[in-house]
């Protein structure tokens, strides 16, 4: 074990993106202290958001539009009081956004323009900077977390563990450059995004590996929803590790998925077509993949020549790999890119620990259900961040704390490269796109074994988390949004699902 330094921080977020910043902001003038991984804005998927907003702004939209489409999303399973709130608040988070300076796309009469995505039956995504609407929101977001005084931001920062001693939380240890300090707080938030950079084919940074979900696992919590992976189908297929995202809202200016011989592959699979729910298409490109042909999206007809401009992001990503979207059609192909599933919180944040509340995409608050609707993820990070910013002021700081005895084992530097691909691979080919029972069984074991034998650190997280989804996963036996099950085709009635640590075999000491 190792010396640890301590600091009162008051409340700790953990984790730098949309959630967390946002809620740091919030929490104004309560001191807060913000743990960041990486260098701010780096390393956070938040910054690589291109679609943009969903909310209810058009002349031809209403809340309970946006609310019907999440849901019929959601394959059943989405909580009809959660969808409805964070609806509601949809335009006033816009509102907010602009106020704090965020520069959405605008008409020439001043009116935001709005796109489409997936699943939605109006024009509803807020954007900015063409598809660059997440970096565009977490620029003025760290300008205004930087320019607040009750916000103390500390950068290279790896939350290790959550200390709760005699069932009561005491803080927050991370390891800062070599050393580690408990950061000691009366609330901790988790704000530390997904676990797409557990497989081996995905759109988010490599980092995200569900360091929240092993976070709140060893500590106590209940997770709910893990089976629920979102693929996105179309990450731009040129072998790069992550891979880059061909926005949603490319379709939604009228693009077509298209086989080799150029013809389109959702006509006929679903009434939306290109637009269905993100499940439905990505299953589609997976299976013309599988079957040994290539997908593309072809924007030549519907976009043209205003593609740079409309797509800056995925146009440089494109050129970089000597493709120009304007003249050719994308080569795609489905990459993890979403977690329906994380920490169980409710309506306001809460975990079911006490003192612990979870933001954005760690968070299971039960928005998504089964399958995401396309841009109401940065939404979500946004109203959860007012409501459970809101709810730690008004739980008072508890009087009967105990000086706490920090102690921490410091993962050693296992060279992790084989194990992490073999583990990424795994999660690939056995808990992608399509699963069956014997496939899981035998991620779980393979994994499973990793954990058990892996020193406490990066990878024994890692594998921590990939085997909790293929447990969730295995025990499912049904499809149902983002989870499909070859061995279980059809829809079975069955509710949101709730893990823990000791549904999985304990790690051999
Ligand atoms: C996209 O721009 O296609 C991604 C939007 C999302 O993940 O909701």
């Amino acid at each position: 074990s190792d010396d640890v330094s301590t600091r009162r921080a008051g409340v700790v977020v953990v984790g730098a993106g949309i959630g967390g910043l946002a809620t740091a902001l919030r929490l104004a003038p309560m001191p807060v202290t913000v743990l960041s991984a990486a260098f701010l804005g780096e390393g956070v998927a938040s910054a690589w958001a291109q679609g943009g907003i969903a909310a209810a702004c058009g002349d031809d939209d209403h809340p309970g539009l946006h609310a019907d489409d999440t849901i019929a999303a959601a394959g059943g399973i989405a909580d009809p009081a959660i969808v409805d709130v964070v609806t509601r608040a949809a335009p006033g988070c816009i509102d907010d956004l602009v106020a704090l300076g965020v520069r959405f796309d605008r008409d020439a009469a001043g009116r935001l323009r709005l796109g489409r995505e997936g699943g939605h039956h109006r024009h509803r995504i807020v954007h900015a900077a063409g598809d660059a609407t997440g970096g565009e929101i977490m620029r003025a977001l760290l300008a205004a977390a930087r320019a607040a005084p009750s916000i103390t931001l500390v950068e290279a920062a790896i939350a290790e563990e959550i200390l709760v001693e005699d069932g009561r939380l005491q803080g927050v240890i991370a390891r800062c450059g070599g050393s580690a300090v408990l950061f000691t707080a009366d609330a901790v938030v988790l704000a530390t995004g997904g676990l797409g950079g557990l497989y081996r084919h995905t759109s988010n940074p490599v980092t995200a590996r569900g360091r929240g979900v092993a976070l709140a696992a060893r500590a106590g919590a209940v997770l709910a929803d893990l089976e629920f992976v979102q693929f996105h189908p179309t990450a731009l297929d040129i072998g790069r590790d992550p891979m880059p995202l061909v926005t949603e809202a490319v379709r939604g200016e009228g693009a077509v998925l298209v086989d080799d011989a150029g013809l389109p592959i959702m006509s006929g699979l679903h009434p939306l077509a290109d637009l269905a729910p993100r499940d439905v298409v990505a299953r589609a490109v997976w299976r013309k993949r599988q079957a040994g042909g290539r997908v593309y999206l072809d924007a030549r007809a519907a976009v043209g020549a205003a593609f740079p401009e409309r797509f800056p992001t995925v146009t440089a990503a494109c050129r970089a790999a000597g493709i120009d979207p304007v003249a050719a059609p994308i080569p795609v192909a489905p990459a993890a890119h979403y977690h329906m599933g994380g920490v169980a919180v409710d309506i306001d944040g809460r975990s079911t620990l006490p003192g612990l509340w979870a933001v954005g995409e760690v968070a299971a608050t039960g928005l998504h259900g089964a399958n995401r609707l396309a841009s109401n993820s940065l939404l979500e990070a946004l109203v959860f961040a007012n409501r459970l910013a809101d709810d730690i002021k008004g739980t008072p700081p508890d009087a009967a704390r105990r000086a706490p005895r920090p102690r921490l084992t410091l993962g050693m530097d296992v060279d992790e490269s084989a194990a992490m691909l073999r583990l990424r691979h795994r999660m690939d080919t056995c808990v992608g796109v399509e699963r069956d029972a014997s496939g899981l069984r035998l991620a779980i074991d393979d994994i499973g074994s990793l954990r058990r034998t892996a020193a406490s650190g990066t990878l024994a997280d890692a594998a921590l988390v990939a085997e909790l989804v293929a447990t969730a996963a295995l025990r499912r036996c049904e499809t149902r949004g983002g989870h499909c099950r070859v061995d279980h085709p059809d829809a079975a009635p069955a509710a949101r699902s709730r893990l823990t640590l000791r549904d999985i075999a304990p790690a051999k000491t």
